[in-house]
């Protein structure tokens, strides 16, 4: 286990009176085959067990039944033909003591527990699953269509788990910031290797390498790309072509499940264009605005409109954009240029908790989701609290068939010059990206040593 016992002990004390009263089950993950049973993929535990639990191992249920205060790790224990192929693990029984846990049981109590509770009314709290055979496992144990179980599961428990994991400890931040040292690893190796002739595949993988080689993985699959406008992009076997730009969107995940994620832009023959240099010059200001005004109790949605009107401003002055930048940014017209949301929530997921729903994640009562194009795209929008940790990542994409698409439908053509951005068709795409942790009274950008960014730096730094 990554902390000690009496962190996780405290974690389940007060998950217990947030939650209040019934039956609290958390499950662990299985192990997920990828084309054959016996082949599956890199085992990974889920957050919210590992965060209560601890454990790595798979197939536990973590419960706790609140209403008659015990808590029990459930799971099957290996038997020897398990200890031939993989070895000796730890009996269920210890596993729970190491976490400080007072019962064990396995799988086969779980139905009975569950039937139980079900005849006394207690309530059961479950977290929306994500993978179909945990689906299955609750649908079977609930008597429900497994379908359904996303739906059905704990308003209570989600938003219980979400006001903790949202606030990162002390130690939580320190393992992070094992992940930060790893992802500048990557990155400036990422930044060293750009070059003419080189493949997009091969550098991801080079990344891919070094996080393995720490012990760990990537936090998510590395989008490695010159055509930066596309947001996922994988990397793909073409040559890196001079006069292009290289983006570079990537993080480590540590053996202990924290994360990075960032994303650097790199001139692939070594030297940023005027205009990219102009691109990417606001991009830098939206990126610096949000670390010098991001502090506790500004709304996420607000920093990220601040960001648009910089946006727009700073595109008009290119003359790409036009007209007045409050009615602009109201009317969603920088959303040509900026089509996602400006960060989120960064922990043990790197989209920190979005398997238990968005909008208990990022919104409240008071900030409700947009649903206009772009805007509706952010992740997080409700007033920031230290001890958070949200990505700061602004970009500016030119997306040839938005263009197309906008460009034939009229849209904003009081404040998108067309003319002149036909010319940008081909630009690719700009996002800088960097990991905040909100303090008392701002905000820390996280990594000891921050990947290098400002367009002299980034320049002087691959001339090395
Ligand atoms: N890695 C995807 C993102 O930055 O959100
Ligand atoms: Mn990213
Ligand atoms: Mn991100």
């Amino acid at each position: 286990m990554l902390f000690a016992k009496s962190t996780y002990i405290q974690r389940r004390a007060l998950l217990k009176q947030k939650v209040g009263s019934g039956l609290v089950l958390i499950f662990g993950n299985n192990e997920a085959p990828c084309n054959y049973p016996n082949n599956a993929y890199k085992f990974r535990q889920d957050s919210s067990f590992l965060y209560f639990f601890g454990q790595h191992r798979e197939g536990l249920v973590g419960v706790i039944d609140i209403d008659n205060d015990k808590e029990y790790l459930v799971g099957n224990d290996i038997d020897i033909e398990d200890i031939i192929w993989t070895g000796f693990v730890p009996s269920v029984h210890d596993l729970a003591e190491e976490a400080g846990i007072a019962n064990s049981l396995p799988m086969s109590a779980l139905q009975q527990m569950v039937n139980t509770a079900n005849a006394k009314g207690q309530q059961i709290h479950y977290l929306p699953p994500y993978r179909h055979d945990i689906m299955i496992q609750i649908g079977d144990l609930l008597g429900i269509h497994p379908l359904t179980t996303r739906a059905n599961a704990s308003v209570t428990l989600i938003k219980a788990v979400v006001d903790m994991r949202a606030v990162k400890s002390d130690e939580e931040i320190a393992e992070i910031e094992r992940a930060m040292a790893i992802g500048y690893e990557m990155h400036t190796t990422a930044m060293k290797a750009c070059r003419p002739g080189v493949t997009e595949k091969y550098i991801a993988g080079l990344l891919e390498g070094i996080a393995c080689g720490h012990g760990c993985k990537v936090s998510f699959n590395t989008i490695l790309s010159m055509h930066g406008e596309i947001f996922h992009g994988d990397p793909s076997l073409r040559p890196l072509e001079a006069g292009r730009l290289m983006l570079c969107d990537a993080g480590a995940e540590t053996v202990d499940n924290y994360c990075s994620d960032n994303t650097r832009v790199t001139p692939i023959s070594g030297k940023f264009t005027s205009r990219q240099r102009d691109i990417y010059s606001i991009v830098e200001a939206c990126h610096d605005l949000v670390i010098s005004k991001a502090k506790p109790g500004v709304k996420w949605l607000d920093m990220h409109l601040d960001v648009c009107r910089l946006m727009t401003d700073m595109l008009k002055d290119l003359g790409l954009m036009k007209g007045n930048t409050e009615d602009a940014v109201q009317a969603g017209a920088h959303a040509m240029f900026l089509q996602h949301g400006l960060g989120h929530m960064m922990g043990m997921d790197v989209h920190d908790m979005e398997g238990l729903g968005q909008v208990y994640v990022g919104f409240d009562d008071e900030v409700r989701p947009s649903t206009q194009f772009g805007t509706d795209c952010l992740r997080c929008g409700r007033r920031i609290q230290p001890g958070w940790v949200l990505t700061d990542e602004p970009g500016i994409y030119f997306i040839p068939a938005l263009i197309d698409k906008w460009k034939a439908e009229r849209m904003h053509t009081e404040f998108i010059n067309y003319d002149l951005l036909e010319t940008y068709r081909d630009f690719g795409g700009i996002r800088l990206e960097d990991d905040l942790l909100i303090t008392a009274d701002g905000c820390r950008v996280l990594g000891e040593k921050v990947i290098p960014y400002h367009i002299d730096e980034v320049e002087a730094f691959i001339a090395q």
